[in-house]
């Protein structure tokens, strides 16, 4: 804006809006430094409160992994790698593997224990498994992390 006065002032008047815009660049900086600190420290915060959490997340790492393997091993064969009630069996069968894949499955009422029954007590053509309860825990973590549709 050109200010009465001739240039002098008017450069002096620039100077001034420089060191304005200096001074709200370092604010801002010290904002955005306080924003981070803040947010450092609540996610130290966070990290503290969650140390138990993190160690299930380890762990249920784990699980997922053994939980994999063992629906792999024992049945993949009917209801496919994908859950999808599709495996290489499927094709020969009367009844239709379950198609886990299927939110109607999951709005079950006790799903997690009707899975585990199946794997216990068999479930029709679902043989019977010898298999203890931290494997079928595993199989139940994999197969909800796996194929439980998103709501
Ligand atoms: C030989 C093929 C076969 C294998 C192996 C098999 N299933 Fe199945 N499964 C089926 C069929 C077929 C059905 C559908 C039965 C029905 O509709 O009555 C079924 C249904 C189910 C159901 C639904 C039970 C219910 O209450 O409705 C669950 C849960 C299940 N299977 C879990 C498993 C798990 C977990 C494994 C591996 C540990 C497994 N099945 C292995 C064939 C198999």
């Amino acid at each position: 804006m050109p200010v009465p006065g001739g240039k002098g002032t008017f450069l002096r008047n620039d100077f001034v809006m420089a060191e304005e815009t200096e001074a709200q660049a370092s604010k801002k900086e010290t904002d955005v430094n306080r924003a981070i600190k803040n947010i450092f420290y609540g996610m130290s915060a966070l990290i503290a409160a969650a140390a138990p959490t993190y160690l299930v997340i380890d762990a249920s790492a784990e699980i997922y992994k053994a939980g994999q393997t063992l629906y792999e091993d024992n049945c993949l064969i009917c209801h496919g790698d994908k859950g999808n009630g599709k495996g290489p069996a499927a094709a020969a069968m009367d009844t239709q593997p379950r198609d886990f894949t299927n939110s109607e499955f999951w709005q079950q009422n006790n799903v997690n224990e009707k899975i585990s029954d199946a794997i216990k007590n068999g479930h029709g053509p679902v043989p019977e498994f010898d298999l203890t309860g931290k494997h079928i825990h595993e199989i139940i973590e994999y197969m909800n992390r796996m194929f439980k549709p998103d709501e």
